[in-house]
């Protein structure tokens, strides 16, 4: 059976490899990661699929944007499934819970940056974004929207911008040249 949960903290390492599998290691040149890079993502949005075997089989995440000036809205993605676990209904179980509990807490629109052909099927549509940019090159059949509160996009324009709480900085990683430095002192003074 597949359950998804809310994604739990210790499963960062594990996300990011099946994103590295699924998406490639360029993922990370894509402008929709300027909108992620730094930030957390939105509060109860980070969503996990698995199975009793497999802790985690699927990802997906979303993310607080301004879609525009004064049009606060989520950016959904990465969207990714397992090679070998995907076509049963994985990546839209992951979609229907993540809108649902989008909608749920309030939120009023969502934007991705993915294919129409397989978004559509969700109610998301390029029609809404066709006076918005990203802060970067992109594919604009490929910018679409959904609107949870209907209006929501009515007449956006303008630039899609991160508004994220920053993610706080990661402590760095010792590189031992203090210890190394220590020692060589202390070696001198015997
Ligand atoms: C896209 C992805 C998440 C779908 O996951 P999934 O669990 O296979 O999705 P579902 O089982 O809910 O849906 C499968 C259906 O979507 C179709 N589909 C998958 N990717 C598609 C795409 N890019 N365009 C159109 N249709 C697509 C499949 O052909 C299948 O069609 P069917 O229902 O007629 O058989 C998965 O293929 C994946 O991880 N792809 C690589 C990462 C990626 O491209 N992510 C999206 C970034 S835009």
């Amino acid at each position: 059976m597949i359950r998804i949960d809310r994604e739990a903290p210790a499963e960062a390492g594990a996300r990011e490899a099946l994103l590295d599998l699924a998406l490639g290691r360029r993922r990370q040149k894509k402008t929709s990661e300027r909108l992620r890079d730094g930030r957390l993502p939105a509060e109860g949005l980070s969503f996990s699929a698995r199975t009793k075997a497999r802790p985690l089989i699927g990802t997906l995440r979303l993310w607080h944007i301004s879609a525009g000036a004064d049009r606060p809205a989520l950016l959904l993605g990465p969207l990714a499934v397992e090679p070998s676990y995907r076509c049963r209904g994985i990546g839209s179980a992951l979609m229907r819970r993540a809108l649902s509990s989008a909608a749920e807490l309030g939120h009023r629109a969502v934007l991705l940056v993915g294919d129409e052909p397989y978004y559509k099927r969700f109610g998301f549509s390029r029609a809404l974004t066709e006076h918005l940019r990203l802060p970067g090159p992109f594919e604009r059949h490929r910018l679409l929207a959904l609107e949870l509160v209907p209006g929501a996009l009515r007449d956006a324009r303008g630039m899609v911008a991160a508004t994220g709480e920053m993610a706080p900085l990661a402590p760095k990683k010792s590189t031992g040249i203090a210890a190394k430095s220590l020692t060589f002192r202390v070696r001198h003074a015997s």
